[in-house]
This record gives structure tokens, sequence and C-alpha cells, in this order.
């Protein structure tokens, strides 16, 4: 999000710009550790350009993603934290002809694991940070924001997710062709049913202060 990324923008040292494919990129020195900061913007294609370009024109050495989805877990609250253990894309259906659903039909991996390391590290700088519930699970990603209980209930039943997004998998996907540690950090903006009950430019602001003192810490101890 805009705020995360101004947070961190407005901390960093050294600071030069570019943009490729339409994307600005910042690099520079943060709690003095080299950095590259951006948005991806939204949905799978947007997150996978930008990840390659941040791989293989800027040689990050791991990715972290931060942002906000929907809660599938009934235990979470809005403003609750997951972290990735593991990403996969819920809009990969090809089911006619006999794949699971969220199977990407003749490779061998669909489910692309997060690094332990920075999962670890993401989760002890949560719990050391963040007073809200910070959990481990997996994140769901599809070019669809989700405001359906029925769909709820099938990513839960059936894809069993923790939180429900846009971009993660195709961030994690590129890393796993790379070989890029990655983990995915997002707070639970709404219940992907529908429901409407909290001021959405509210909630950014505090899910964004979270993120970046979440980052900070990481960075830090990275
Ligand atoms: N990001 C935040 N909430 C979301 C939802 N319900 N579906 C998809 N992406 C989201």
């Amino acid at each position: 999000m805009k705020e995360e990324v101004e947070m961190i923008i407005s901390q960093m040292d050294h600071v030069t710009e570019s943009t490729k494919a339409g994307i600005l990129y910042r690099e520079g020195t943060f709690r003095n550790k080299q950095v590259v900061v951006c948005m991806t913007g939204v949905g799978k294609v947007n997150a996978a350009v930008c990840t390659q370009q941040l791989i293989e024109t800027f040689g990050v050495d791991a990715v972290l993603f931060t942002g906000v989805a929907g809660a599938l877990d009934p235990a979470l609250e809005i403003g609750d934290i997951v972290v990735s253990t593991e990403c996969m894309q819920h809009d990969m259906d090809v089911t006619p002809l006999g794949f699971k659903r969220g199977i990407i039909p003749y490779q061998e991996n669909s489910i692309f694991a997060a690094d332990a390391d920075l999962v670890k590290l993401a989760k002890a700088s949560c719990d050391k940070l963040f007073s809200g519930r910070a959990v481990l699970g997996r994140v769901l990603s599809g070019d669809q924001f989700i405001a359906s209980p029925d769909v709820v209930r099938m990513l839960r039943q059936d894809l069993e997710g923790a939180c429900v997004e846009m971009e993660g998998s195709a961030v994690a996907q590129v890393c796993a062709m790379h070989q890029i540690p990655y983990v995915v950090i997002r707070s639970m903006s709404d219940k992907a049913d529908g429901s409407a009950d909290v001021s959405y430019a509210e909630f950014t602001k505090l899910a964004a202060q979270n993120s970046y003192s979440i980052v900070e810490d990481m960075v830090q101890a990275i």
C-alpha cells in the first residue's frame, strides 16, 4: 500500500528512483541494509512482473511482501495478521481436465513454500510488536476480490486458506522459479464475505503502521 511504502521511503538514505514497466522502484539503505521498495499494483500479473524485476534487474536476495487480505480462518478478526507458510492460486482452475482446483497442470509444484527463516522472523516481529493475533497459514491468491460467504466456505474447506488476496502467490511462484526466499505478511481488512463493518481509510493507516514496524524489525534482524 502507498502508506506502507511512504513510511519506509521517509526513513531511507541514498535513494535512487527508477521506473520499469510502469512500476516505481526506490533503491537505497534502510536501517543500514540495502533495500528496494516498490508497490506491485493489484493482481497477479502486476505482482509477477514486479517480482521478476526485483530479482533480475535489482538482484534482491529476499522478498518481503506486505499488504491487506480478506480473512478466511474464522478465528481471525479485522486487523489480525497472517504470515504465509505457503501460497497457492485459488483461481487456477483446470478441473474440467481432472486437475484439482489450485493445481497448475504439468509442473511439479503448485503450492509455494515461504522461506522458513523469514517466516520465523516475521512471526517473532509480529509477536514482539503487534498486540493483535498473528497466525501462520496458507495464503490464497486470485484475480478476484472475494465478497461471498459461499466462496469463503469453499476456499477454507477445499483449499485450506487462512486468508485471500490478489498477489502473494504470484510473488511466491516467481520467487520459487528463481529460488529466492520470500514471505508474505497480510493484515486482515475484511472477512471476504461482503460484510463491510470497518472504515477502510482508518484501517489502512493502522495496518500500514503495523506492517511498517514489522518490516523495520525484520530488516534490522536479517
Ligand atoms: N484484499 C483484501 N481483502 C480482499 C478480499 N476480500 N479478496 C481479495 N483480496 C483482498
